[in-house]
Protein backbone atom coordinates (compact mmCIF):
# COMPACT_ATOMS: atom_id res chain seq x y z
CA UNK A 1 0.00 0.00 0.00
CA UNK A 2 1.33 3.74 -1.14
CA UNK A 3 -0.16 6.83 0.35
CA UNK A 4 1.08 9.94 -0.61
CA UNK A 5 0.12 13.51 1.82
CA UNK A 6 0.19 16.39 -0.12
CA UNK A 7 1.20 19.35 2.15
CA UNK A 8 3.26 19.10 4.80
CA UNK A 9 2.17 22.32 6.27
CA UNK A 10 0.34 21.34 10.17
CA UNK A 11 -2.49 19.21 9.19
CA UNK A 12 -0.30 17.37 6.47
CA UNK A 13 2.51 16.07 8.85
CA UNK A 14 -0.04 15.14 11.48
CA UNK A 15 -1.81 13.39 8.98
CA UNK A 16 1.27 11.58 7.78
CA UNK A 17 2.06 10.71 11.46
CA UNK A 18 -1.06 9.33 12.13
CA UNK A 19 -0.63 6.77 9.07
CA UNK A 20 2.71 5.71 9.98
CA UNK A 21 1.61 5.26 13.65
CA UNK A 22 -1.35 3.37 12.26
CA UNK A 23 0.85 1.28 9.62
CA UNK A 24 -1.74 1.76 7.26
CA UNK A 25 1.19 1.92 4.19
CA UNK A 26 4.35 0.25 3.33
CA UNK A 27 5.48 3.61 1.70
CA UNK A 28 4.34 7.09 2.98
CA UNK A 29 5.79 10.07 0.47
CA UNK A 30 5.20 13.92 1.78
CA UNK A 31 4.71 16.03 -0.94
CA UNK A 32 4.92 20.13 -0.65
CA UNK A 33 5.79 23.10 -2.91
CA UNK A 34 7.71 24.72 -0.34
CA UNK A 35 11.85 23.63 -0.73
CA UNK A 36 12.91 20.87 1.93
CA UNK A 37 9.95 21.16 4.45
CA UNK A 38 8.05 17.54 3.08
CA UNK A 39 11.69 15.99 2.66
CA UNK A 40 13.00 17.28 6.41
CA UNK A 41 9.07 16.54 8.10
CA UNK A 42 9.68 12.82 6.46
CA UNK A 43 12.68 12.22 7.95
CA UNK A 44 11.98 13.57 11.19
CA UNK A 45 8.63 11.24 11.05
CA UNK A 46 10.80 8.61 9.67
CA UNK A 47 13.17 8.56 13.29
CA UNK A 48 10.13 8.50 15.02
CA UNK A 49 9.87 4.87 13.60
CA UNK A 50 11.61 3.05 16.64
CA UNK A 51 10.38 4.80 19.08
CA UNK A 52 6.64 3.93 18.28
CA UNK A 53 7.55 0.78 16.35
CA UNK A 54 5.98 1.23 13.23
CA UNK A 55 7.76 0.13 9.77
CA UNK A 56 6.33 2.50 7.18
CA UNK A 57 9.22 3.88 4.61
CA UNK A 58 8.31 7.79 4.76
CA UNK A 59 9.83 9.73 1.75
CA UNK A 60 9.57 13.73 1.42
CA UNK A 61 9.54 15.38 -1.89
CA UNK A 62 9.54 19.15 -3.07
CA UNK A 63 7.18 18.81 -5.51
CA UNK A 64 8.00 16.23 -7.73
CA UNK A 65 5.20 14.15 -8.64
CA UNK A 66 6.90 11.35 -10.19
CA UNK A 67 7.57 10.23 -6.59
CA UNK A 68 4.04 9.52 -5.65
CA UNK A 69 3.37 7.24 -8.81
CA UNK A 70 1.37 4.50 -7.93
CA UNK A 71 -0.22 5.74 -4.69
CA UNK A 72 -3.22 3.73 -3.99
CA UNK A 73 -4.54 7.16 -1.61
CA UNK A 74 -3.71 10.31 -1.63
CA UNK A 75 -4.53 12.87 1.10
CA UNK A 76 -4.61 16.19 -0.57
CA UNK A 77 -4.18 19.10 2.60
CA UNK A 78 -2.65 21.65 0.69
CA UNK A 79 -3.97 25.01 0.56
CA UNK A 80 -3.58 28.28 2.68
CA UNK A 81 -5.12 28.05 6.20
CA UNK A 82 -7.88 30.31 7.95
CA UNK A 83 -6.44 33.17 9.98
CA UNK A 84 -9.00 34.47 13.17
CA UNK A 85 -11.98 36.57 11.48
CA UNK A 86 -11.78 34.34 8.39
CA UNK A 87 -14.58 32.31 7.41
CA UNK A 88 -13.28 28.88 4.94
CA UNK A 89 -14.80 30.60 2.14
CA UNK A 90 -13.02 33.11 2.10
CA UNK A 91 -9.71 31.10 1.10
CA UNK A 92 -11.57 29.89 -1.99
CA UNK A 93 -9.52 31.88 -4.66
CA UNK A 94 -6.07 30.82 -3.92
CA UNK A 95 -7.42 27.13 -2.67
CA UNK A 96 -9.26 26.26 -5.83
CA UNK A 97 -6.28 26.83 -8.05
CA UNK A 98 -4.25 24.81 -5.72
CA UNK A 99 -6.63 21.98 -5.60
CA UNK A 100 -6.81 21.85 -9.51
CA UNK A 101 -3.21 21.28 -10.00
CA UNK A 102 -2.61 19.10 -7.52
CA UNK A 103 -5.81 17.06 -8.70
CA UNK A 104 -4.42 16.74 -12.32
CA UNK A 105 -0.32 16.28 -11.25
CA UNK A 106 -2.27 13.39 -8.92
CA UNK A 107 -3.77 11.65 -11.52
CA UNK A 108 -1.24 11.81 -14.02
CA UNK A 109 0.95 9.66 -11.78
CA UNK A 110 -1.48 7.40 -9.85
CA UNK A 111 -4.74 7.42 -11.93
CA UNK A 112 -6.26 4.56 -9.80
CA UNK A 113 -5.72 6.34 -6.64
CA UNK A 114 -8.69 7.53 -4.02
CA UNK A 115 -8.35 11.01 -3.49
CA UNK A 116 -9.32 12.43 0.33
CA UNK A 117 -9.76 16.12 0.00
CA UNK A 118 -9.06 18.28 3.03
CA UNK A 119 -8.35 21.83 1.83
CA UNK A 120 -10.90 24.30 2.53
CA UNK A 121 -13.62 25.44 1.58
CA UNK A 122 -13.75 21.58 1.37
CA UNK A 123 -17.31 20.90 -0.06
CA UNK A 124 -15.99 23.25 -2.93
CA UNK A 125 -12.99 21.87 -3.17
CA UNK A 126 -14.05 18.58 -3.12
CA UNK A 127 -16.58 19.62 -6.04
CA UNK A 128 -13.57 20.81 -8.02
CA UNK A 129 -11.72 17.47 -7.26
CA UNK A 130 -14.33 15.68 -8.81
CA UNK A 131 -15.10 17.91 -11.50
CA UNK A 132 -11.58 18.04 -12.67
CA UNK A 133 -10.22 14.52 -12.06
CA UNK A 134 -12.90 12.68 -14.40
CA UNK A 135 -12.90 9.59 -11.90
CA UNK A 136 -15.42 7.81 -10.36
CA UNK A 137 -17.10 9.88 -8.35
CA UNK A 138 -16.47 6.93 -5.39
CA UNK A 139 -12.99 7.61 -5.63
CA UNK A 140 -13.32 11.64 -4.21
CA UNK A 141 -14.00 12.21 -0.57
CA UNK A 142 -14.12 15.64 1.16
CA UNK A 143 -13.19 14.86 4.70
CA UNK A 144 -15.10 17.40 7.11
CA UNK A 145 -18.32 15.91 8.85
CA UNK A 146 -15.97 13.58 10.50
CA UNK A 147 -13.65 16.34 12.06
CA UNK A 148 -16.85 17.95 13.01
CA UNK A 149 -18.65 15.10 14.63
CA UNK A 150 -15.67 14.75 17.06
CA UNK A 151 -15.77 18.03 17.92
CA UNK A 152 -19.88 17.52 18.53
CA UNK A 153 -18.66 14.36 20.50
CA UNK A 154 -15.95 16.27 22.68
CA UNK A 155 -19.08 18.86 23.40
CA UNK A 156 -21.30 16.68 24.32
CA UNK A 157 -19.01 14.72 26.46
CA UNK A 158 -17.83 17.65 28.74
CA UNK A 159 -21.61 18.19 29.04
CA UNK A 160 -22.88 14.78 29.74
CA UNK A 161 -19.79 13.81 31.59
CA UNK A 162 -18.94 10.54 29.90
CA UNK A 163 -16.62 8.91 27.87
CA UNK A 164 -16.55 9.94 24.13
CA UNK A 165 -16.41 6.72 23.13
CA UNK A 166 -19.69 5.93 24.44
CA UNK A 167 -21.24 8.69 22.45
CA UNK A 168 -22.51 8.29 18.69
CA UNK A 169 -23.33 11.99 17.23
CA UNK A 170 -23.11 12.43 12.99
CA UNK A 171 -22.94 16.17 11.76
CA UNK A 172 -23.82 16.38 8.13
CA UNK A 173 -24.04 18.92 5.58
CA UNK A 174 -21.72 21.72 4.34
CA UNK A 175 -18.30 22.26 6.51
CA UNK A 176 -18.82 25.78 7.29
CA UNK A 177 -19.77 27.43 10.11
CA UNK A 178 -23.02 27.99 8.92
CA UNK A 179 -23.59 24.98 7.04
CA UNK A 180 -22.77 22.07 9.02
CA UNK A 181 -25.78 20.45 10.99
CA UNK A 182 -25.22 18.71 14.02
CA UNK A 183 -27.99 15.78 13.85
CA UNK A 184 -28.67 16.14 18.06
CA UNK A 185 -32.34 14.34 17.53
CA UNK A 186 -29.92 10.85 16.35
CA UNK A 187 -27.09 11.65 18.96
CA UNK A 188 -27.11 8.81 21.65
CA UNK A 189 -25.25 7.37 24.53
CA UNK A 190 -24.74 3.86 25.39
CA UNK A 191 -28.16 3.81 23.62
CA UNK A 192 -30.02 6.33 24.97
CA UNK A 193 -30.87 9.40 23.07
CA UNK A 194 -29.10 12.38 24.03
CA UNK A 195 -32.48 15.10 23.94
CA UNK A 196 -33.79 12.80 26.85
CA UNK A 197 -30.45 14.03 28.57
CA UNK A 198 -29.94 17.20 28.65
CA UNK A 199 -32.28 20.48 28.34
CA UNK A 200 -33.20 22.23 25.08
CA UNK A 201 -31.09 25.07 26.18
CA UNK A 202 -28.13 23.13 26.27
CA UNK A 203 -28.06 21.40 23.11
CA UNK A 204 -28.73 24.31 21.64
CA UNK A 205 -25.90 25.44 22.49
CA UNK A 206 -23.77 22.22 22.24
CA UNK A 207 -24.51 22.86 18.27
CA UNK A 208 -23.72 26.63 18.32
CA UNK A 209 -19.94 25.65 19.79
CA UNK A 210 -20.24 22.61 17.62
CA UNK A 211 -20.80 24.59 13.86
CA UNK A 212 -17.64 27.55 14.96
CA UNK A 213 -15.72 24.46 16.20
CA UNK A 214 -13.20 25.03 13.74
CA UNK A 215 -13.55 29.58 14.23
CA UNK A 216 -12.94 28.68 17.92
CA UNK A 217 -9.43 27.28 17.60
CA UNK A 218 -8.59 29.62 14.99
CA UNK A 219 -8.67 32.10 17.11
CA UNK A 220 -6.83 30.56 19.87
CA UNK A 221 -4.21 29.44 16.90
CA UNK A 222 -3.89 31.92 14.88
CA UNK A 223 -4.42 29.85 12.14
CA UNK A 224 -6.20 26.48 11.41
CA UNK A 225 -6.54 23.28 13.26
CA UNK A 226 -4.16 20.38 13.26
CA UNK A 227 -4.27 17.45 15.56
CA UNK A 228 -7.76 16.73 15.02
CA UNK A 229 -8.29 17.43 11.25
CA UNK A 230 -4.99 15.30 10.60
CA UNK A 231 -6.83 12.29 12.73
CA UNK A 232 -10.15 12.75 10.89
CA UNK A 233 -7.98 12.45 7.74
CA UNK A 234 -6.23 9.21 8.56
CA UNK A 235 -9.19 7.23 10.00
CA UNK A 236 -10.80 7.63 6.92
CA UNK A 237 -7.28 6.62 5.22
CA UNK A 238 -7.57 3.48 7.89
CA UNK A 239 -11.35 2.52 6.45
CA UNK A 240 -10.20 2.71 3.21
CA UNK A 241 -6.69 0.53 3.47
CA UNK A 242 -8.39 -2.09 5.51
CA UNK A 243 -11.83 -2.05 3.61
CA UNK A 244 -13.76 -1.51 7.06
CA UNK A 245 -17.16 -0.68 5.91
CA UNK A 246 -17.79 1.94 8.22
CA UNK A 247 -19.77 4.87 8.26
CA UNK A 248 -18.66 8.08 8.18
CA UNK A 249 -20.30 11.62 7.45
CA UNK A 250 -18.05 12.53 4.43
CA UNK A 251 -18.54 15.14 1.60
CA UNK A 252 -19.49 13.49 -1.59
CA UNK A 253 -20.80 14.00 -4.50
CA UNK A 254 -25.09 13.51 -4.47
CA UNK A 255 -26.93 12.49 -7.75
CA UNK A 256 -30.20 12.69 -6.24
CA UNK A 257 -29.61 11.46 -2.45
CA UNK A 258 -31.17 13.32 0.10
CA UNK A 259 -32.49 15.57 -2.26
CA UNK A 260 -29.94 17.00 -4.26
CA UNK A 261 -28.07 17.07 -7.55
CA UNK A 262 -24.67 18.19 -8.70
CA UNK A 263 -22.96 18.82 -5.43
CA UNK A 264 -20.74 18.06 -2.91
CA UNK A 265 -21.68 17.62 -0.06
CA UNK A 266 -21.74 15.73 3.38
CA UNK A 267 -24.09 12.78 4.36
CA UNK A 268 -23.02 9.43 6.13
CA UNK A 269 -21.60 7.05 3.91
CA UNK A 270 -20.15 3.28 4.18
CA UNK A 271 -16.16 3.79 3.62
CA UNK A 272 -14.30 0.68 2.36
CA UNK A 273 -11.50 -0.23 -0.18
CA UNK A 274 -13.53 1.76 -2.62
CA UNK A 275 -13.75 4.71 -1.67
CA UNK A 276 -17.28 5.71 -0.39
CA UNK A 277 -19.24 2.71 -1.73
CA UNK A 278 -23.06 3.65 0.01
CA UNK A 279 -24.43 6.88 1.16
CA UNK A 280 -26.71 5.84 4.31
CA UNK A 281 -30.47 7.24 4.50
CA UNK A 282 -31.14 9.06 7.85
CA UNK A 283 -35.08 9.98 7.16
CA UNK A 284 -34.64 13.14 8.00
CA UNK A 285 -37.45 15.18 9.44
CA UNK A 286 -38.87 18.03 7.51
CA UNK A 287 -36.96 20.56 9.33
CA UNK A 288 -33.38 18.77 9.07
CA UNK A 289 -34.41 18.25 5.49
CA UNK A 290 -34.97 22.27 5.18
CA UNK A 291 -31.90 22.49 6.72
CA UNK A 292 -29.89 20.17 4.76
CA UNK A 293 -31.43 21.78 1.67
CA UNK A 294 -30.10 25.51 2.92
CA UNK A 295 -26.90 24.14 3.58
CA UNK A 296 -26.72 22.96 -0.23
CA UNK A 297 -28.07 26.07 -1.58
CA UNK A 298 -24.88 28.05 0.39
CA UNK A 299 -22.16 25.16 -0.57
CA UNK A 300 -23.95 25.80 -4.31
CA UNK A 301 -23.32 29.33 -4.10
CA UNK A 302 -19.68 29.04 -3.11
CA UNK A 303 -19.73 26.87 -6.12
CA UNK A 304 -20.79 28.97 -8.36
CA UNK A 305 -17.85 30.92 -7.57
CA UNK A 306 -15.74 28.26 -9.27
CA UNK A 307 -16.69 29.75 -12.86
CA UNK A 308 -15.31 32.92 -12.50
CA UNK A 309 -12.05 31.46 -10.96
CA UNK A 310 -10.36 28.36 -12.74
C1 LIG B 1 -11.23 22.98 10.70
O1 LIG B 1 -12.45 22.99 10.83
C2 LIG B 1 -9.44 23.56 9.14
O2 LIG B 1 -11.63 23.21 8.36
C3 LIG B 1 -10.69 22.85 9.31
O3 LIG B 1 -10.44 23.03 11.66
Amino acid sequence: MKITVVGAGAVGATCADNIARKELASELVLIDIKEGIAEGKALDLQQTASLLEFDTRITGTTNDYAKTAGSDVVVITSGVPRKPGMTREELIGVNAGIVKSVTENILKHSPNAIIIVIANPMDTMTYLAYKNAGIPKNRIIGMGGMLDCARFKSYLSSELKCSLNDLHAVVIGGHGDTTMIPLIRMATLNSKPVPELISEEKQKQIVADTMVGGATLTKFLGTSAWYAPGAAGALLVEAIVRDQKKVFPCCVYLDGEYGQKDICIGVPVVIGKNGWEKIIDYNLTSDEQTLFNNSADAVRSMNSVLETLV
